[in-house]
């Protein structure tokens, strides 16, 4: 059965290069290549979003978002080696991608708007002049989160692995697994298309802020 659509697929790759660009190149004078990294990943979150609400089944926030019974009952499973390989987020993973979208939009969106306080802006700091400052310090502060948070995503995966004895990756990276449960991401070839120029679009637009914001000197 088809686990994850192709769009959601190459977002999350990209995603991974993006996200490890924009850390690797934070501590580096020339600001313009962390904003290339940095404006994309704001690219990707608002396209994440947007397929949260059009995408495939397996994509939309409304069926990985579980109440919190059904996510103890997953993990008292889980513990129990009991839990089933789904077609979609379990009610755990589906916690965890909430988390991992929240804080790369975070880091994302207020890059947009900081500064360095000497040459450089974020694209959309002129447009919020007042809140630049705070937003650079929240941005500078969150560096560890993100660490934990990635830290986090990989050990699941590992724990899922050797607990459980099931491998979550092969799935992001060619969409199928043999579940016969779960939402699935079988979308058809005209939406797989859509979401494809969505994804475009969403970068292009990312890309294109940095090209028109005015200049600071
Ligand atoms: C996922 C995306 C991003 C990550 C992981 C990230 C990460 C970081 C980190 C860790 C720092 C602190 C470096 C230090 O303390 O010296 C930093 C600084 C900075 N980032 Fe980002 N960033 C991202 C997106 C962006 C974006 C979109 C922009 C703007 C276009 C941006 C602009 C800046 C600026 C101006 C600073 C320097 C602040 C200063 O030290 O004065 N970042 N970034
Ligand atoms: C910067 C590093 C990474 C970030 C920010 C990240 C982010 C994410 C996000 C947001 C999702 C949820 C997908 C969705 O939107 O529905 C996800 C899922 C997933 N990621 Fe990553 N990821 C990273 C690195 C990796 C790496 C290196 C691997 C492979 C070893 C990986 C394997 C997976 C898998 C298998 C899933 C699906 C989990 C499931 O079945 O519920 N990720 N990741």
């Amino acid at each position: 059965m088809v686990v994850w659509d192709l769009p959601l697929r190459i977002y999350h790759w990209l995603l991974v290069i993006f996200v490890f660009g924009a850390f690797i190149t934070s501590e580096w004078n020339d600001r313009s290549v962390h904003e290339f990294f940095g404006m994309a990943v704001l690219g990707l979150c608002i396209f994440r979003i947007i397929w949260g609400f059009v995408g495939s089944p397996s994509a939309k926030f409304k069926n990985f978002i579980k109440p919190p019974s059904k996510i103890i009952a997953y993990v008292t499973h889980m513990l129990k080696r009991k839990s089933k390989s789904m077609a979609g987020h379990s009610p755990v993973g589906g916690i965890a991608t909430i988390i991992l979208i929240s804080i790369t939009s975070w880091f994302a969106v207020t890059g947009s708007i900081s500064n360095d306080g000497i040459l450089f802006e974020g694209p959309f700091a002129y447009l919020v002049p007042s809140v630049s400052q705070l937003a650079t310090k929240l941005h500078q502060n969150a560096e560890i989160l993100l660490i934990l948070i990635v830290v986090m995503h990989l050990s699941a995966i590992t724990v899922y692995r050797l607990w459980l004895g099931q491998n979550l990756v092969p799935a992001m990276i060619n969409g199928s697994r043999d579940d016969k449960e779960g939402p699935g991401g079988r979308i058809s070839t005209p939406h797989t298309i859509a979401g494809l120029g969505l994804l475009s679009l969403c970068l292009a637009a990312a890309f294109l802020a940095i090209m028109l914001k005015p200049s600071v000197f």
